[in-house]
């Protein structure tokens, strides 16, 4: 007779036929940097991230890599902003010297830079803009130089976020000609326009001044489509795909898994991270509990990859894990 509970009886008999884990190296920090000196200002929306002035960032990154975090996705936020997002491809911006200072000072952390407009850009928007549209293909010249600046400053890997057509195509023939035939890229490939995103926007002062990006993040409403775009990012030349948001999208993660080859990424974004925090910090949650949950759904999903700002708490408590389970041995 079928018995499911048999492979439940005890710890030791439930490891044995798990069929997903949650890993430190499957875990990317996500830091923001902005100009100035001796700043760590608290982001209110999100409790326990901090925006950082270049001289103390290391606080942070010695924190990720001591609890054992090996890679980290940067987020510039530059004083100056202009229509055309200068400060994006600027040698000399936030974004490049803080990536310069993370090669330097832990040059085994694997960095990553995102690569958009919307921070660098007066109107807030991904891509340039003309009487209201936002520009696709004006667009593209623009996120190649920012990526090729960003691999000269030492990114190992490049993380176009901005949604326009083609650009993954770009930026990986730009990366090329000037030798960066072995910076990666991680697209965003089906991000959607969400609502998760807000408390990030208060972290990088990226909030679009008029409209939204409906006219080039994906409609929520739709799976197949997600799919299309991944394909496309990978024939053109991307090394990982990512799904984002994670938690409202864990189907598509799914869909995507069953139909691409290649590593697939997801963005547990600021609103989940908020959402969670809140509900902890009012006693309503286990968050340990849930947070463990969460990124165990994203690996079952098909996830390798998981973006979260939750990142050190979870090498903390993968350590409190390995800890009790020697003990008990
Ligand atoms: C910029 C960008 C956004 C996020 C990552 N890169 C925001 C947006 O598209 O408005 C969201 C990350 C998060 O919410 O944690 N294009
Ligand atoms: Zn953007």
């Amino acid at each position: 007779m079928v018995r499911m509970r048999r492979l439940r009886v005890n710890e030791e008999m439930r490891s044995l036929v798990r069929e997903t884990s949650l890993q430190k190296s499957d875990l990317v920090y996500p830091v923001f940097v902005i100009e100035g000196k001796n700043i760590k200002n608290p982001v209110d929306s999100m409790p326990g991230i901090y925006q950082y002035s270049i001289d103390r960032l290391g606080e942070e990154l010695k924190r990720a890599a001591e609890s054992g975090i090996s890679a980290v996705l940067v987020f510039g936020i530059p004083e100056h902003k202009d229509d055309t997002g200068s400060e994006a491809y600027n040698a000399e911006g936030v974004t490049q010297r803080a990536v310069r200072y993370m090669k330097e000072k832990f040059p085994k952390l694997l960095v990553i830079a995102d690569v958009c407009l919307c921070e660098y850009t007066s109107h807030g928007h991904c891509g340039l803009v003309c009487n209201g549209e936002i520009l696709n293909d004006e667009t593209l010249g623009l996120l190649a130089k920012m990526s090729v600046s960003l691999a000269k400053a030492g990114a190992d890997m490049i993380a176009p976020s901005d949604m326009m057509d083609g650009r993954v195509e770009y930026i990986r023939k730009a990366l090329d000609k000037e030798g960066f035939c072995n910076t990666a890229i991680m697209a965003y490939s089906a991000k959607f326009a969400s609502g998760y995103y807000s408390p990030f926007r208060d972290a990088a002062h990226s909030a679009p001044a008029f409209g939204d990006r409906r006219t080039y993040q994906m409609d929520p409403a739709n799976g197949k489509e997600a799919v299309r775009e991944c394909k496309y990012d990978i024939e053109e030349g991307a090394d990982i795909v990512m799904v984002k948001p994670a938690l409202a999208y864990l189907d598509v993660v799914k869909e995507v898994s069953r139909q691409v080859e290649c590593p697939i990424a997801v963005y547990n974004v600021s609103g989940e991270y908020s959402m969670v925090k809140a509900a902890a910090q009012n006693g309503w949650i286990d968050e340990k509990r849930i947070v463990m949950e969460n990124m165990l759904a994203m690996k079952r999903a098909g996830a390798k990859i998981i973006i979260t700002y939750h990142a050190i708490e979870i090498a903390g408590w993968l350590d409190g894990q390995e800890k009790l389970k020697a003990k008990e041995q």
